[in-house]
């Protein structure tokens, strides 16, 4: 059976790209089966090196085709800041501080200037031959509330609101946020790669 490690310790997400690659017939294995790797520093400047990091890390290690994601949200008014940067804002993955933080940064903001998108890049990396890794990006657009809303999703999401569905992604339950988050549609451009990058 193939088999693609992903660049996570985060059982959420690495069950998000199982049930992807189950059609393939694809098995998947994260970092948490990979003790030796050890954390990967993510010191590039945009998603896409990050992710690039993550993939290639792997890939060189351990010979086998590697998936990486990386992650964040941009707020225009802020000049796409959080950025890579929105997992250690304030405080690393202290998600009320970041988001406290991001209602400071905001102040005076008018509701129609606050708008933002979630990004996620993902890098689906061939084992040794870096010129046939597939690089595909997904986003969500949206705006920054002026009071947290909601107690479900992570990170970002009680802030995150969305007119059309009148709600932030932290109301949402867990198969409404899969529907349109940034993840599910970077999914949606992976999986159109997918067939060729099988075989
Ligand atoms: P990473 O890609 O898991 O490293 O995510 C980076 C950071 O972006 C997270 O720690 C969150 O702060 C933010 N983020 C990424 N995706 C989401 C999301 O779906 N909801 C809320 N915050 C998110």
């Amino acid at each position: 059976m193939k088999k693609i490690i992903i660049a996570t310790n985060n059982e959420g997400k690495a069950a998000e790209f199982a049930e992807l690659f189950k059609k393939y017939g694809v098995e998947i294995e994260t970092l948490k089966d990979y003790p030796e790797i050890g954390d990967i520093p993510e010191n590039g400047s945009t998603f896409e090196e990050n992710a690039k990091i993550k993939a290639h890390t792997i890939t060189r290690k351990l010979h086998l085709p590697a998936l990486a994601d990386d992650s964040g949200l941009q707020v225009d008014a802020l000049h796409g800041q959080p950025g890579i940067f929105s997992a250690r804002y304030a405080g690393d993955h202290d998600f009320a501080a970041n988001n406290a933080k991001l209602l400071s940064e905001l102040g005076g903001v008018s509701l129609e200037e606050r708008t933002a998108r979630f990004v996620s890049t993902l890098v689906l990396a061939h084992p040794d031959d870096e010129s046939k890794d597939v690089i595909v990006e997904g986003h969500v657009d949206g705006l920054i509330a002026t009071l947290p809303s909601g107690d479900g999703g992570f990170g970002y999401d009680p802030l995150f609101y969305i007119p059309e569905l009148e709600k932030t992604m932290a109301e949402m339950t867990m198969n409404e946020k899969n529907a349109i988050s940034h993840r599910a549609n970077a999914l949606v451009e992976l999986e159109k790669n997918m067939p060729d990058w099988i075989n």
